[in-house]
């Protein structure tokens, strides 16, 4: 496109409607937190911010920005430290709380104070303790920029926000999931290991289940407390027909944040030619994902149990 022709379909600087300006800026998707701290006297406070962005590795940073007429800015720019908690998909209403006026936001919230001083909310995706490094005046807003004392991440799948609307892609998928002939099977994958359960015949195979008419999240959540209960779905990996059974396999692609497997075994992805599965496109499935867990590109398979295509899931 021509610089002339950006002139003529974009917007001046100098005339800019801050309300399209706003809807512009929510075309980029993003998570969302809750960034909290605790006043001198020990009063919790916390705002949703859908601003977080990773900033440095080495040293560990990252930054939110705050509005000036926000009613925490003086304690958030003052407080020397901050914490970020980044919302798992089911955390939708504490988004809301957040960013609704109360006295008490933390009323009826389950949380912990971290080292640093700063409420740590419980079952979210990941959370990072920080002491603040700097804040920088910017316009309306200050960018609060924060030094990571400590973190965890869970692996649950983040809620996301985009064009003013909240979305959950992992449960939606599952949602629009319905039987009739649909097994569903879980990848539930930690570090380079990968939970595997003995089927019928002493081979191996996926924590897998037929989907009732209740679908695919109620079949997951069964899996999940039968296997590894702190297991949430990512996204879809994997779907086939079986020509011969007419079934439909649908793969998640699942995270732990550890290795419970309340039944089954955990196996290294490099064990995977050691093992004996009962079905043979499994075990080119789990070779796939070794390769791509290795170069984190993930593709979504499409086809039959013998013959499909890998769509990348980036483009
Ligand atoms: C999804 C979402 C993202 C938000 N992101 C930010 C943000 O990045 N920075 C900010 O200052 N406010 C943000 N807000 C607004 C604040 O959460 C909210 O307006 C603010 O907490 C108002 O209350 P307060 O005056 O008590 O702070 C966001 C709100 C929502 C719903």
């Amino acid at each position: 496109m021509s610089q002339e022709t950006n002139q003529v379909v974009g917007q001046e600087t100098s005339k800019i409607n801050t309300r399209e300006l706003r809807d512009a800026f929510g075309a980029f998707m993003t998570g969302v937190t809750i960034v909290t701290t605790a006043s001198d006297d020990g009063k919790p406070l916390g705002f949703t911010a859908n601003s977080f962005s990773s900033v440095s590795l080495d040293p560990a940073l990252l930054l939110v920005s705050i509005a000036k007429t926000s009613s925490n800015y003086p304690t958030f720019s003052t407080a020397g430290h901050f914490a970020i908690n980044i919302l798992a998909e089911g955390q939708k209403d504490l988004s809301n709380t957040f960013a609704r006026p109360s006295d008490d936001r933390f009323a009826n919230v389950s949380w912990q104070l971290s080292a640093n001083r700063n409420p740590l909310i419980n079952d979210v995706s990941a959370w990072f303790d920080c002491t603040t490094h700097a804040v920088i005046d910017a316009g309306d807003h200050a960018l609060i920029i924060g030094k990571v004392e400590a973190f965890h991440s869970a692996g649950f799948a983040g809620l996301g926000y985009y064009r003013g609307g909240y979305f959950t892609p992992a449960r939606v998928s599952a949602e629009v999931i319905a039987g009739p002939k649909v097994i569903v099977s879980a990848i539930i994958a930690r570090e380079d290991k990968v939970l595997l359960v003995k089927t019928a015949g002493n081979k191996w195979g996926l924590p897998s289940k037929e989907i009732g008419k209740e679908g695919a999240d109620k079949a997951l959540a069964e899996l999940f407390t039968q296997y590894q209960p702190d297991a949430s779905a990512s996204f879809i990996y994997s779907v086939y027909n079986n020509t011969e059974t007419h079934y439909q396999y649908i793969s998640f692609l699942c995270s732990a944040p550890d290795e419970l497997a309340a039944t089954g075994e955990f196996v290294s992805l490099d064990d995977i030619e050691a093992h004996a599965f009962h079905d043979g496109a499994l075990a080119s499935m789990l070779q796939r994902y070794r390769k791509e867990s290795e170069l984190k590109s993930y593709g979504l398979y499409f086809g039959d149990h013998s013959n499909g295509i890998v769509r990348p899931l980036h483009s």
